[in-house]
């Protein structure tokens, strides 16, 4: 049999545990079943401009331990690569460049939009494996992701040091967690960490049930609170605004379309005041409390801090674990699938089953369950 030949890429939010999940993919496929393996760096972008990097003389020791990812990361799509200034479908040449490694499959360590881009692929004829990889543990199908690990400990240390100053100054401490459109950090950290409130995009809020919340406990002796908000959270305010504003856009669309004229174009300024508003939002809300409740308030946005540095056991674990299972899948020529962690074993997924699906925080999950118990508030 001719021995198999291997690329690996890790595309999308770079993540703590890859380099794990390149050293288990890597050691299991060529120590152990003698395949070929080679790396294409800064994700699709460098299969597309055929950037390799050789994994095969030593490159994969030492790097259990390492953050990022040891061959770069970029978020670009097959089909929509910024070329010269434009947006160009580069999928063609992506395949081109995957038979003229020869490859046999390709290994893709990526989350969400990572699935979408294999998926495609995959609807080219190319054989894909994918990896879950996110801090945000929002895709679907598998237990867990791994760098969701990390980050939890990360956001809720970060937390606890929030915990001692907030209650010497007498404030509240609005702290922003990552996580997309999804809670599951916010959640796992804020429950850890022990904040007053958590504020998910599964559940949007309202910000006097907030201010409530914080005067009850002001009330009762504690004239400081620790509010967890997940980067996508929103009020029940804005998320009606937000709604009537695409009915909006979809009527104007409707109404270009029927006049045969093309949509018009946000300019750049109003551009960057939809920015704005979406940035802003945890800061807006510091304001509103700290208006609400006469208490002074700050704000910490954790960002990229979630993201940097060595992964935890428990993600170096499971990153191994589902890198070995990917090297075993191509051994039995088990191709078009995610290899999703499910209990102490893997199961693997098609691709068309999981792409394009998201695994968000059901609003009545035992986390919330339990929180809610320990008196938290999640603004509803
Ligand atoms: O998907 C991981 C993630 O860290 C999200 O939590 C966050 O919304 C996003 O990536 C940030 O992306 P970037 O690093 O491109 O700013």
């Amino acid at each position: 049999m001719a021995t198999r030949q291997i690329g690996i890429l890790t595309a999308g939010g770079d993540s703590p545990g890859l380099n794990a999940a390149i050293r288990g993919v890597g050691k299991a496929a060529m120590g152990y079943y003698k395949m070929h393996v080679i790396g294409f760096r800064d994700g699709f972008r460098g299969l597309m401009e055929n950037r390799t990097m050789a994994l095969d003389g030593g490159q994969l020791s030492g790097i259990l331990t390492l953050g990022g990812t040891i061959l770069g990361t970029s978020r670009d799509k097959p089909h929509k690569m910024p070329v010269g200034g434009k947006l160009l479908d580069m999928t063609d040449a992506i395949v081109a460049n995957y038979h003229e490694h020869h490859l046999d499959c390709l290994v893709c360590l990526g989350g969400g939009g990572t699935l979408k881009n294999a998926l495609r692929l995959k609807e080219k004829g190319l054989n894909v494996i994918n990896l879950p990889k996110t801090i945000d543990n929002d895709v679907w199908g598998t237990d867990t992701t791994f760098g969701f690990d990390t980050a939890l400990s990360i956001a809720t240390e970060c937390i606890d040091r929030l915990h001692s100053t907030a209650h010497s100054h007498h404030r509240i401490i609005v702290v922003e967690i990552m996580g997309h459109r999804a809670g599951w950090l916010a959640l796992g950290a804020g429950l850890a960490g022990g904040a007053d409130v958590i504020l998910i995009p599964e559940i949007p809020y309202d910000v006097e049930s907030i201010a409530e919340a914080i005067r009850e406990r002001v009330n009762s002796g504690k004239p400081f609170s620790i509010v967890a908000v997940a980067e996508g959270a929103i009020s029940k305010q804005d998320l009606a605004a937000l709604a009537a504003a695409k009915q909006q856009k979809k009527a104007t669309k409707e109404k270009a379309r029927k006049a045969a004229k093309p949509p018009r174009k946000m300019d750049d300024g109003e551009a960057d005041a939809a920015e704005l508003i979406y940035a802003s939002r945890t800061l807006r809300l510091a304001k509103q409390l700290e208006k609400l409740t006469g208490l002074e308030a700050r704000l910490t946005i954790l960002g990229h801090l979630q993201r940097g540095g060595a992964p935890s056991a428990a993600d170096r674990i499971l990153a191994t674990r589902l890198g070995t299972a990917a090297a075993d899948l191509i051994a039995k020529k088990h191709y078009g699938v995610l290899v999703a962690a499910r209990g102490e074993g893997t199961r693997p997924l098609p691709i068309e089953e999981v792409a394009g699906k998201v695994k968000t925080v059901p609003p009545d999950h035992p986390l919330i369950l339990s929180a809610r118990r320990v008196g938290t508030n999640f603004g509803d």
